[in-house]
């Protein structure tokens, strides 16, 4: 039974935001809980500075270094809890997707004075295709914010999911005077600082005791607020959350500790622990006996003179062991890892054992690719690593004869490590990378010519999207690829794809094809 307790008792999640809205500050004071850390202001934010983007060497250091804290993992009570970390710089948006297939829920930190941004937007809706359960940390309540009435409207509306406040602001800006503990009944006093976690006081909001603390006119506004939430938003129902239905959401400042533990409690106590992960074959629970897992991501380390990645590893059952043999699905193979690391705040750690829910490290210098499966002998391919359309397009062109194997290879590598995407253009043949940002251009551009020794050329291509397409009609769809021949392309699997180069072309697509279904991701 020992094993079913390792497994429940862990917690693993991923933090969320628009960037600047207080995630590094959020994970911070979470560590300082876990004892991860002793003093704030020790965790390095990874995030890139947006002066930059031009020397995105820099970036790609700054990744480098991010490495060792893009998982973390430590104790909290009787818990478990493992972080992963997504990267701010959306030209990077590509990674946090797939960060989001490795974890069990995860917490969206909104800004109070600026509500729901657009990438916030854009990640809650990669965690309404897998139901995810969320939790909503509303920051910056030391600032001037929102009204929190309209904040949980906007919330409701904009990242279309059902919310719960647990906690209620007083105030905010120069007049925040703290928050009021629904579920627990205790207010809790604001007092700015970094370090100090603030006492918890036990107030009946129906007595004078309330007046006392906050003064009668605040007083009596919260205890109008309090009964308004009480006839607007149903109990919190712990099932609904775990559904993805439900948000409870709880107001703070990430900056001041204040609301953290809340946050963390409530989190430890009602977040899921590992969940069943689908693969094409069967689904499979986390506390089965055998060992099986999945790469959802691979960091290049940056050092011109070897390529050494690391493979990031979410372990779906049982219990992975060093130098135990595992099978390689893809190739085959029984493979051994003798230096498994696992990532603590600020340092990686060689480990012997870990369970499902954890996320290890793997050495890999070019075996893995993303979505590859481990496990213990049984044939399982593990879905859901979705790729998003690309937004931007250029052809890749060799511009270095006698180095044609070499591009070719190296494009497959960057390809297999989910740097970009790549497309073959079934009418020219031609090949066409697509991105989510300008930047990986120029970094794959970096690592053909310094890693593989090749050489690349871009050739403009203007699209608006790629969509995978397909239909029960197969006539239909053959027709389709017969008007639309100059634009129909294959992914690295061989799947149709459509390139759509307008918003206008990609309706009338829609319009006169009733028959084909047109994705916007790979994953249906
Ligand atoms: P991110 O990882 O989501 O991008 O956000 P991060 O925590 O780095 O926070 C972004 C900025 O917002 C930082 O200021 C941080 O200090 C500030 N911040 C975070 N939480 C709070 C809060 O609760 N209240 C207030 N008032 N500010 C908060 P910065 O000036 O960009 O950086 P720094 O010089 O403070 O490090």
């Amino acid at each position: 039974m020992a094993s079913n307790n390792e497994i429940e008792r862990r917690r693993t999640f991923a933090i969320i935001a628009h960037p600047d809205a207080g995630k590094t500050s959020l994970t911070e004071k979470l560590l300082l809980f876990g004892g991860q850390i002793q003093v704030a202001g020790a965790v390095k934010s990874n995030k890139i500075k947006k002066t930059a983007t031009s020397d995105w060497m820099d970036i790609e250091k700054q990744r480098g270094i991010s490495v060792t804290t893009s998982v973390m993992e430590f104790d909290y009570k009787d818990y478990k809890i493992n972080t992963l970390d997504t990267p701010g710089h959306q030209d990077f948006a590509e990674d946090t997707y797939r960060t989001l297939t490795a974890v069990d829920s995860v917490i969206i930190v909104v800004d109070g004075a600026k509500g729901v941004e657009t990438q916030t937007r854009k990640l809650m809706e990669v965690c309404r295709m897998r139901n995810t359960p969320v939790i909503i940390f509303v920051n910056k309540m030391d600032r001037e914010a929102k009204d929190p009435f309209d904040l949980l409207d906007e919330l409701e509306e904009e990242l279309s999911i059902h919310v719960r406040p647990l906690t209620w602001p007083i105030e905010s800006g120069a007049r925040f005077k703290g928050a009021y503990n629904i579920y627990e009944h205790n207010l809790n006093l604001f007092q700015p600082s970094k370090q100090v976690v603030t006492e918890k006081v036990e107030v009946d909001v129906n007595t004078e005791e309330l007046d006392e603390q906050i003064g009668a006119s605040l007083a009596e506004k919260l205890r109008g607020e309090l009964e308004l939430i009480d006839g607007v938003y149903p109990e919190f129902d712990k099932e609904e959350y775990l559904k993805g239905e439900l948000a409870p959401v709880f107001f703070g400042s990430a900056l001041n500790n204040f609301g953290v533990q809340e946050l963390l409690d409530c989190f430890a106590e009602i977040a899921p622990s590992p969940r069943p992960v689908k693969a094409e074959e069967r689904e499979v629970e986390p506390g089965e006996p055998k060992f099986t897992g999945f790469i959802f991501k691979i960091t290049a380390n940056i050092d011109p003179n070897h390529r050494s990645c690391i493979a990031f590893c979410k372990i779906c059952s049982g219990k992975f062991t060093r130098n135990a043999p595992y099978l390689h699905v893809r190739h085959g193979k029984t493979v051994r890892f003798s230096s498994p690391t696992q990532f603590m705040a600020q340092r990686k750690t060689t480990i012997d054992e870990a369970w499902a829910g954890d996320i290890i490290g793997l050495p890999d210098n070019g075996t893995f690719k993303i979505g590859d499966t481990l496990t213990e002998g049984e044939m399982l391919h593990f879905r859901g690593l979705p790729s998003f359309s690309p937004e931007m397009f250029k052809y890749i062109e060799n511009a270095d004869p006698m180095k044609q194997k070499q591009l070719a290879k190296g494009i497959d590598q960057l390809m297999d490590e989910g740097v970009a995407q790549l497309f073959v253009n079934q009418f020219n043949g031609r090949k066409i990378i697509g991105t989510v940002g300008q930047l990986q251009f120029e970094v794959i551009q970096y690592h053909l010519e310094n890693e593989c020794s090749a050489k690349c050329r871009w050739e403009p291509l203007s699209l608006y999207k790629a969509c995978w397409i397909e239909s029960d009609d197969p006539a239909e769809l053959e027709a389709f690829k017969k008007r639309k021949y100059q634009y129909m392309a294959k992914d690295r699997e061989g799947r149709d794809v459509f390139l759509a180069d307008s918003g206008y072309v990609l309706q009338m697509a829609q319009m006169d094809f009733k028959n084909i279904k047109f994705h916007f991701t790979s994953e249906f």
